[in-house]
């Protein structure tokens, strides 16, 4: 299994957002995990398609993965298309006509990907998996960085791994809250192949040190190699 750790920006010095992601890219992360808030799905307001554009003009390169918490979703994926998302998630209950957003997600060129809060049913994978990206499953309630990690996801994440290789898909298992490295090996054993870690990896090391977030990057790793 190739495993990908994705820094979610939410824990960044947005202050000096281009240079923390390049940083964060250098130090080996594989995706910026980039995460919308609308003060409505959720209780809390973050980011837009702006910031997104503003990094890939930046320079930025690698995939951005934008997890969008806002509720409607439909008319806001063709301005994150725009601005270089790679991957677009959102989640079931905050849209309408699913099959219709997975639809727009796909025509607008980027990857779909539906997620699933803690206590939220896998029912629509049932007619969806086929159609996804990715599948994420979120491990903390979702609206803010530095919550704790609620252990009854693995048991989710061991069942959508069942279901992708049941089906023979290659949709990838994403897992986002409360992951760090005392518990990065765990979740990838449940079958998790791509790692979202906001505070872990942004909270590490001197704010002055460019090279600050190799070492929590390459212990994120060393914890995967032992899977
Ligand atoms: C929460 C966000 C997460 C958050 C994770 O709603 O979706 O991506 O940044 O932060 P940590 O890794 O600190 O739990
Ligand atoms: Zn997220």
């Amino acid at each position: 299994m190739t495993y990908r750790i994705a820094p979610s920006i939410l824990s960044a010095n947005f202050a000096k957002l281009g240079e923390e992601v390049d940083n964060v890219l250098k130090s080996g992360a594989d995706i910026v995990h980039f995460d919308v808030m609308d003060n409505h799905y959720v209780p809390n307001l973050t980011i837009g398609p702006l910031v997104c554009e503003a990094l890939r003009k930046h320079g930025v390169t690698a995939p951005i993965d934008v997890h969008l918490m806002v509720k409607p979703v439909d008319r806001i994926i063709p301005d994150f298309a725009k601005a270089g998302a790679t991957y677009i998630t959102f989640h079931p209950e905050a849209s309408e006509h699913i099959d219709r957003t997975i639809g727009l997600i796909r025509e607008s060129g980027c990857k779909p990907g539906l997620v699933f809060n803690p206590a939220t049913p896998l029912d629509v994978l049932d007619w969806t998996l086929d159609k996804l990206d990715m599948v994420l499953l979120m491990s903390v309630n979702p609206g803010f960085g530095g919550q704790k990690f609620i252990p009854h996801v693995l048991d989710k994440a061991r069942k959508v791994r069942q279901m992708i290789e049941a089906r023979g898909l290659e949709v990838s298992l994403e897992i986002d809250g409360g992951v760090g490295p005392a518990n990065i090996m765990e979740v990838a054993r449940a079958g998790v192949d791509t790692f979202v870690a906001g505070s872990a990896v942004f909270g590490a090391g001197k704010d002055n040190d460019p090279q600050r977030y190799n070492s929590i990057i390459a212990s994120l790793r060393a914890e995967l190699a032992k899977v």
